[in-house]
Parts: structure tokens; C-alpha cells; sequence
């Protein structure tokens, strides 16, 4: 049994899909661990320490993927484009390929896996139980892109986060509201407040106000009329209708003409990212305002602001960086590394040292999307849908 970790080569890209750590833990489970040479150059991983870790160094893609029976990425793989390499067409009929695969926002692509038989995992669709906690990429890549989004922040801001009293006079401290307390946003809260920021939150799910105030942080009411759920049965953000959407358009506004910062990580699986802040509401804010946009992928929940561009409008600086966890890439990719580990392992029989899939388990099932020639998940996760 064969493991291959190729180099990512889509622009932007830092991670990778192994670590020295998990490269040991693949080689001990009875795996020949295959890594492109170069792969961890965006880690600062030589070939050298994954070669220590127990892998083998291929030196070219075609060389690390080409008889792998599992095939671990980072990003979906390249292929139909003249100007890029076919990584898909290098992997092997039948082999298994585990990766962040975007797969809601990009259907035509597992109809691709399908078509050359591969049996492709996407890391996103894994269902969010207690069980698949250590496997959850989601949620590993999102706490880092919040603290990150946090930093990027006070690197554009013109002024410091804590409140400093100098002999030559006071700094005010920052105001920083955090739009969306799921896992990137408790953590762009929990790294403001660490930076002596004064830290609100807003999120339409009611049941996160505990966990916000739990991080010192305020949170900001706009309270569900009756019939107007905010979170839907697997513990999702529900689109809101008109109504609230209006409500929250008012608080917004109030509460952004007193802050200095603005995170925004508002989303909806499956469904375009909220708008929250419209161009109206930037042009509010105090001149040297920042706005970090995580949402810019999905959308954005800013109005303003420009995928892979920092721009300023109306005083504001708005920061739109694309694919913020490999902003912060020694770290998501260790941590992401392991969530491979950790969904991988089960998969391989442990006296066979051959895969042993349990197709029925909830975990296999949840994030399975092409089998056997065949896109085998549904629709994008719709209301309820975890
Ligand atoms: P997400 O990335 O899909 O969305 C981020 C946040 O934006 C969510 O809190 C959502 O409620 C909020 N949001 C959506 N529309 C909004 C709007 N119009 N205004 C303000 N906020 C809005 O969510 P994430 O971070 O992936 O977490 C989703 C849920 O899954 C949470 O309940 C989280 O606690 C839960 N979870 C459970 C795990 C488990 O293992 N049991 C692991 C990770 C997350």
C-alpha cells in the first residue's frame, strides 16, 4: 500500500498535506509514504527530514503519484486546463484521493474524479460528530485563519490593540466586533481580547451568546422574532429572511460607526456568504478603520472587499486575502496533516496493512464523494443538512 503526498500547485498555496509527525505514523501503520520533492518548501520542510521521517522522495509528481493507492492533497487536484498540469490524469484508476476538494463550490470536479474511477474524500463534507472531532479540517483551518485574520488586522490598523498609559499620554484601546462566532470567530475574539482589544460579537445562532461573553467579549443582540430560527438542526446558520435581515442591517450600522475593527467570518454552508456590511455602512466608520473579510471566498460579507486584495474605500481599509490558513502554513498544515492521519487510519486494516473501508460508517459515508464511477453525495448540505 502506497501513501503519496504531491506538492501543491495551486498559486497561493503553502500547506501540504504530511508533516514528519504523521509521514512516521503512516510508516508505522505498514505504509510505503511517498513525498514530492519540494513539497514541504512553503513549511520549511526539507526533503531531507520527511525523507528521516521514514518517506521516500519521488522527484516529480508523476513519480510520487503514479501506483499510490491513497493520494493526499491539500488542494482539489489540477486538471482540464491546457496551461496547468493534469494532476488528476498522474493518479491511478481506483485509488483513493482525500483532500480539501471544495466540493459545493465546485460540482464539475467530482464529476472528473468519477470519470478517471477515483474514489474521492472531501475533508469538508465530514460530518461534525464528536467522533470525527480529531479529523475536522474545517474547524483546524478555520481557528488558525481567525487568529489570523486578528493579526493581519493590527498589521494594517495605524494604532495599537491595549489601552497604554505613557508618560506622554494615554493609547485608547481598539474596538474590535468579530461578524460570525463559529470556530474562526471565537478564536479572532479570543486573540483580540488578548491584544487588550475591547471585543464584541454578533452571530445569528442565539446559542453561541454564552460562549462569547464566556471569552469577554459582548454580545450583540438582535433577537430572533417568532418563526425566525437562526440555526438549523445540525447546528448551522440559517439564511435569515428579510425582515431580520433589515433588523441587522440597523444594529450593524450603529455598532460599526464605534469601531475601529471590523472581522467578518459570517457563513453559510453551501449558500453565498451574508452580506453584512454594506458600502453604505464602510463609508460610517471612523477614517483608519480595518475590515478583515474571511468571507471574501464565499462572497464576503463586506460589500467592499476584493478577493486576494488589500484596498482602501471611503477611509477603510478592507483586506480580502484568499486561502488565509496558508497565510499561517507551518501550523495548518501540521494540524491538517494530523486530521489525515486521524480519517486514514481507520480506513487501513491493521494485520493486512490493506485498505479495510467500512462504506456504511457515518464518518465514510458523510464525506464521500465520488465511488466506483459514480458522484455518490447529494446536494450541497441544505437546511438541516450537516
Ligand atoms: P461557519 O464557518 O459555517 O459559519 C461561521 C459563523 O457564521 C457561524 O457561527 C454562523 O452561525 C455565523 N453566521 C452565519 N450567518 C450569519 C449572519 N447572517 N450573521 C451573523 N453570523 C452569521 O461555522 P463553523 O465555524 O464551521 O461552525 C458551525 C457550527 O458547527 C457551530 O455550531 C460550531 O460550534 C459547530 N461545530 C461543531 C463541531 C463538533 O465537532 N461538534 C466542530 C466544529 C464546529
Amino acid at each position: 500500500m502506497k501513501i503519496a503526498i504531491p506538492k501543491e500547485r495551486r498559486p497561493g498555496e503553502a500547506r501540504v498535506a504530511a508533516s514528519p509527525d504523521t509521514v512516521k505514523k503512516f510508516a508505522a501503520l505498514g505504509l510505503e509514504v511517498v513525498i514530492e520533492t519540494g513539497a514541504g518548501d512553503g513549511v520549511s520542510i526539507a526533503d531531507a527530514v520527511f525523507a528521516g521521517a521514514g518517506a521516500a522522495i519521488a522527484d516529480d509528481e508523476a513519480a510520487a503519484l503514479g501506483d499510490a493507492d491513497i493520494v493526499l492533497k491539500v488542494q482539489r487536484p489540477l486538471f482540464g486546463d491546457a496551461e496547468e498540469p493534469d494532476e488528476l490524469s498522474l493518479m491511478k484508476q481506483g485509488c483513493l484521493l482525500i483532500g480539501l476538494l471544495a466540493p459545493l463550490a465546485n460540482r464539475a470536479d467530482a464529476d472528473a474524479y468519477a470519470r478517471h474511477g477515483v474514489t474521492a474524500f472531501a475533508m469538508e463534507l465530514l460530518p461534525r460528530i464528536t467522533r470525527a472531532q480529531s479529523m475536522d479540517a474545517l474547524s483546524s483551518q478555520s481557528n488558525l485563519a481567525g487568529y489570523r485574520a486578528v493579526i493581519d488586522a493590527a498589521f494594517e490598523f495605524g494604532r495599537a490593540f491595549p489601552m497604554m498609559m505613557t508618560a506622554a499620554g494615554t493609547v485608547a484601546p481598539a474596538r474590535v466586533v468579530v461578524f460570525g462566532a463559529g470556530v474562526a470567530g471565537l478564536q479572532a475574539i479570543a486573540t483580540a481580547k488578548r491584544l487588550g482589544a475591547i471585543v464584541s460579537a454578533f452571530d445569528v445562532r442565539a446559542a453561541v451568546k454564552e460562549q462569547v461573553e464566556s471569552l469577554g467579549a459582548t454580545f450583540i443582540e438582535v433577537p430572533p422574532e417568532e418563526g425566525e430560527e437562526g440555526e438549523t438542526a445540525a447546528g448551522y446558520a440559517r439564511e435569515m429572511g428579510e425582515e431580520y435581515q433589515r433588523r441587522q442591517a440597523k444594529v450593524i450600522r450603529g455598532i460599526l460607526e464605534k469601531q475601529d475593527i471590523a472581522i467578518c467570518t459570517a457563513l453559510i454552508p453551501g449558500k453565498p456568504a451574508p452580506v453584512l456590511i454594506t458600502e453604505e455602512m464602510v463609508k460610517g466608520m471612523k477614517p483608519g478603520s480595518v475590515i478583515v473579510d474571511l468571507a471574501v471566498e464565499a462572497g464576503g460579507n463586506c460589500e467592499g472587499s476584493e478577493l486576494g486584495k488589500v484596498v482602501k474605500k471611503h477611509g477603510v481599509t478592507i483586506v480580502g486575502h484568499a486561502n488565509v490558513p496558508s497565510r499561517i502554513a507551518v501550523d495548518s498544515s501540521a494540524l491538517y496533516a494530523r486530521n489525515l492521519l486521524n480519517f486514514v487510519t481507520p480506513l487501513i486494516d491493521e494485520e493486512t496493512k490493506t485498505l479495510n473501508i467500512d462504506w456504511e460508517d457515518e464518518i465514510i459515508k458523510g464525506a464521500l464523494l465520488t465511488r466506483d464511477g459514480k458522484v455518490v453525495h447529494g446536494a450541497p448540505a441544505e437546511e438541516g443538512d450537516g
